[in-house]
């Protein structure tokens, strides 16, 4: 077992512990351990399931089961590209082709090997007057082109190779 993992079980110990080790609290504490990781790493589902005394395929279920947890690493960035109605009429598939061209991604890829970006769609943004737009962790950006919408990917690449410097 590597350092990392035993320091990522030791994190999600905590958590459980903070919660009493209470089964009827395993939304939370999945999204804490989520939080945490940005992800549900399987060993950690087995490790959380042996701590509340239930079954691994149970804890499997429940994470599998809502969309807002992640069972696979995504990058630290999470781009979203609103495929709504509005944002399409307003050619947001060319958007999205221009950000994932951008980021070298490969047609069966949705996140960049540094893991620095995850590319997803999504059905609206709640900005449909401001179409075509996209978020990025959680930050919306509107009336984008693709120039622009490439722009702020590169702003952030930008800022994140500065700070390894
Ligand atoms: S359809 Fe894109 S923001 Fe609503």
């Amino acid at each position: 077992m590597s350092v990392q993992n035993i320091l990522a079980f030791e994190k999600a110990g905590q958590i459980i512990e903070k919660y009493g080790y209470n089964r009827a609290k395993l939304i939370p504490i999945l999204q804490e351990i989520q939080n945490e990781y940005r992800y549900l790493p399987e060993e950690l589902m087995v490790y959380v399931a042996t701590m509340l005394g239930t079954t691994s395929s149970h804890v499997y279920g429940v994470a599998s089961f809502y969309s807002h947890f992640t069972l696979k690493l995504k990058g630290k960035y999470v781009v979203r590209v609103c495929d709504g109605t509005a944002c399409h009429v307003k050619k947001s598939t060319r958007l999205l082709e221009a950000v994932r061209a951008h980021l070298r991604l490969a047609e069966d890829q949705n996140t960049t090997p540094d893991f620095l970006f995850t590319v997803e769609t999504v059905a609206c943004l709640g900005t449909c007057g401001r179409a075509p737009a996209m978020s990025i962790n959680g930050e919306v950006y509107g009336l984008l082109t693709d120039e622009t919408a490439v722009a702020v990917i590169r702003d952030i690449q930008d800022k994140e190779q500065a700070s390894h410097e």
